[in-house]
């Protein structure tokens, strides 16, 4: 790879990448070096390649929203290379057999690099060490409140067992059930707006479980991974709890916001926990810049759009956003509102860190050579019809955005070039790191 501008760990560097099995071989003046393919980067920033840490993929049993096919096709399109995939299928993955039969799906579907989280239960609850350490599992996942799909860990004691059980991060949705019940009410009826679901599922019910969560982790030692924060005072607690707890935000919780998101999308702005207002929002950039929050993860949810065009609160939660989490954020670097190498950090080093991945999420020598190469200066518009996932549609439709994807490597092959998929899925599980004693991941 030509004369890129590379974004290291060390900084932003004009270097030629030399690839060799499937690895970084090289990073530097490579002049006389001679290779079979040559990829000119000289306009481009090259990236390491993107992982997304939350998506939702919906194989088995809800192909009709999405499969690994098209949820990766999407990926490669919008210059991820590798996802990890959440629980909440048909079965939900709850046991080794459902988490081998994601694996085989997944090699023989996926165009980029892949691993599933398994769902927490009470069933599983006390063999969760022994899974989590499956191969091509991302660990383990709490629904702390009830979302789409049937997982939920309500029960304190269910918790604990959950946390105290295993070694690896868990990740963790953090919304109180109990006062979803209490609450559930505001949103029973005719003609409910879809603006209320942020009055129902509010903050206090964020806080309250992730307040509940953290203080179990203390207890129990374990570290534990908030996802998809949308609150000030969570970004706060978590501000104070580093050493035991990280932070995930999503795009679509830093770019739209209440009231307008359900003025204008109605049940297409609709998620959990829901799209909040300026304040928030305002909290969540706050946690990038003074470093509390450590990965964005898009939370792509896909609902097709006859599901989603049900009047609420019948009408699902979620909304796809694999393809469209490196153009937003790109164009925030634009915007000003963070650097490339912060948002490497969020998409690329920081999914690395957490989740001890030995060989991904860098541009270094031995790495994997994923690769994410975008044009910081090209000006698209997201549309719906550009869209892979099989849903058919992207809350950001008609957005115009600067910074864009336009070729996507993994370990070394390009599946992804100008908007087009190249070749047949040849994706492979993520290798973890082994597990050290006090939780904390350590790289091969
Ligand atoms: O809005 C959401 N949709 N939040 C979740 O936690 C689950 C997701 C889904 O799977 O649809």
């Amino acid at each position: 790879m030509r004369g890129g501008q590379c974004v290291t760990p060390s900084g932003v560097v004009r270097a030629d990448i030399g690839i060799r099995a499937q690895r970084i071989a090289d990073i530097g003046d490579l002049a006389g070096a001679q290779a079979a393919e040559e990829i000119d980067a000289r306009h481009l920033h090259v990236l390491p390649g993107v992982i997304d840490s939350q998506v939702h993929f919906r194989e088995p049993g809800l192909e009709h929203k999405e499969d690994l096919h098209t949820g990766s096709a999407g990926a490669a399109l919008g210059g991820v290379t590798a996802f990890f995939e959440m629980p909440n299928t048909k079965p939900s993955t709850e046991t080794a057999s459902d988490l081998a039969d994601k694996v085989q799906r997944g090699r023989e579907k996926s165009y980029v690099d892949f691993a599933f989280f398994i769902g927490a239960s009470a069933a599983n609850a006390d063999r969760l060490g022994e899974l989590e350490q499956e191969p091509g599992c991302s660990g383990v996942k709490i629904f702390m409140g009830s979302s789409t799909g049937s997982l939920l860990v309500d029960d304190p004691e269910v918790l604990a067992r959950v946390l105290k059980n295993g070694r690896r991060r868990v990740s963790v949705h953090c919304e109180d059930e109990a006062r979803l019940r209490e609450r559930r009410s505001l949103v029973e009826g005719e003609n409910v707006p879809v603006s209320a679901h942020a009055e129902w599922r509010d903050v206090d019910t964020a806080v309250i479980a992730t307040k509940h969560l953290l203080r179990v982790a203390r207890q129990t030692g374990r570290r534990v991974h908030v996802l998809h924060v949308t609150t000030a005072p969570e970004a706060e607690l978590l501000a104070d709890h580093k050493d035991i707890a990280t932070m995930e935000v999503t795009p679509q919780h830093l770019t739209l916001s209440a009231p307008e998101c359900y003025e204008r999308l109605g049940s297409y702005a609709q998620m959990n926990p829901p799209i909040r207002g300026a304040e928030h929002q305002a909290a969540l950039w706050r946690a990038i810049d003074r470093g509390v929050a450590d990965v964005i993860g898009s939370d792509h949810a896909p609902h097709t759009q006859k599901e989603k065009a049900r009047s609420y609160p019948q009408s699902p939660s979620g909304m796809p956003g694999v393809q469209t989490l490196v153009p937003l954020m790109l164009d925030h670097v634009n915007a000003g509102r963070l650097s490339l190498i912060r948002l490497v950090d969020l998409v690329c080093h920081g999914p690395g860190r957490l989740w001890g991945i030995p060989n991904k999420g860098r541009l270094a020598v031995g790495y994997d050579a994923d690769l994410t190469l975008v044009d910081l200066a090209a000006e698209r518009t997201i549309t719906s019809d550009k869209m892979a996932t099989r849903s058919g549609w992207t809350p950001f439709d008609g957005r115009k955005v600067t910074g864009w994807p336009v070729r996507t490597v993994v370990r070394g092959n390009t599946v992804m070039v100008d908007d087009s998929l190249i070749g047949e899925p040849g994706g492979a599980p993520v290798r973890f790191g082994e597990v050290g004693l006090s939780g904390e991941t350590r790289s091969e």
